[in-house]
């Protein structure tokens, strides 16, 4: 296979280009894990102690934002609480956690957008909104912490995000089955697992792969 310097350089730009977009951003791809850090940052910064990213706690804040799909108005608030009995007998089953783990909640932030954003402007426009979210995420005794998002339609919005906080015992609270695994979701994402977001979410791994089939066309094309 011969191939002049032309087209060698053409390709070699090409390949760049378009390889630019898996590696250009360093995005693990959940938003979920991205907010807690941002949380996170912001109690160290106040010298509280960081939150444990409980997965189970997160499936658990997703199956809340699942079920308060509907009820984000059009100027962008919420209000939604599920019975309590539910986090027990729906939440937690559907998430695959083990019941006798099952901790206290001790606060919730649920907000929603119509629009999506990205976790720090979701931190400061979604969850940062009125007088009680700042103090209650720096509230000290917490220890664990649990962020779920979801969009209520394909790729459309609104989305909602719920973020719970518990101040039960680190790591022997809210264990998941399976030996860590849980339950696969399908739809939105939770923090405290490497699962990217997917379905009814802004899914960056469909344009990844939209880029790869383009990069794939393009090589073939020149060689
Ligand atoms: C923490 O969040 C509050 C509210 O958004 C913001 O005013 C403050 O600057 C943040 N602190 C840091 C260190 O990011
Ligand atoms: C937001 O919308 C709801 C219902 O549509 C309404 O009751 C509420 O007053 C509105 N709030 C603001 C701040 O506009
Ligand atoms: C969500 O909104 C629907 C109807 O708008 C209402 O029936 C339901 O009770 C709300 N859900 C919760 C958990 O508050
Ligand atoms: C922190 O959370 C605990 C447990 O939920 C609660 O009793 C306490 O009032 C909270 N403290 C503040 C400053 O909000
Ligand atoms: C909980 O688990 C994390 C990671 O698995 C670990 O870094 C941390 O030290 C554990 N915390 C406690 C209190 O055991």
């Amino acid at each position: 296979m011969v191939m002049n310097s032309k087209k060698f350089w053409y390709l070699f730009f090409c390949n760049i280009l378009l390889l630019a977009p898996f590696v250009c951003c360093k995005n693990h791809g959940n938003a979920a894990n991205d907010l807690l850090d941002i949380i996170n940052k912001n109690r160290t910064s106040q010298k509280l102690p960081e939150l444990s990213p409980a997965p189970g706690l997160g499936c658990i804040a997703l199956q809340y934002a699942e079920q308060c799909m509907t009820n984000c108005t059009s100027n962008n608030t919420i209000h939604c609480e599920p019975p309590e009995d539910d986090f027990t007998e729906v939440f937690a089953p559907n998430c695959g956690v083990e019941l006798p783990t099952f901790g206290t909640i001790s606060g919730y932030i649920l907000g929603c957008q119509q629009k999506y954003l990205q976790p720090p402007e979701a931190f400061s426009n979604v969850l940062v909104q009125g007088q009680k979210a700042l103090p209650l995420m720096r509230n000290r005794t917490y220890t664990e912490a649990g962020v779920g998002i979801i969009g209520r339609h394909k790729h459309k919005g609104p989305y909602i995000w719920c973020v719970l906080f518990s101040n039960s015992q680190r790591n022997t609270t809210f264990v998941l089955e399976d030996l860590g695994k849980g339950i696969e979701q399908k739809r939105g994402c939770y923090s405290g697992t490497s699962l990217p977001c997917s379905g009814g979410y802004k899914n960056s791994a469909v344009v990844k792969y939209i880029w790869m089939v383009l990069l794939l066309v393009l090589n073939f094309k020149f060689l």
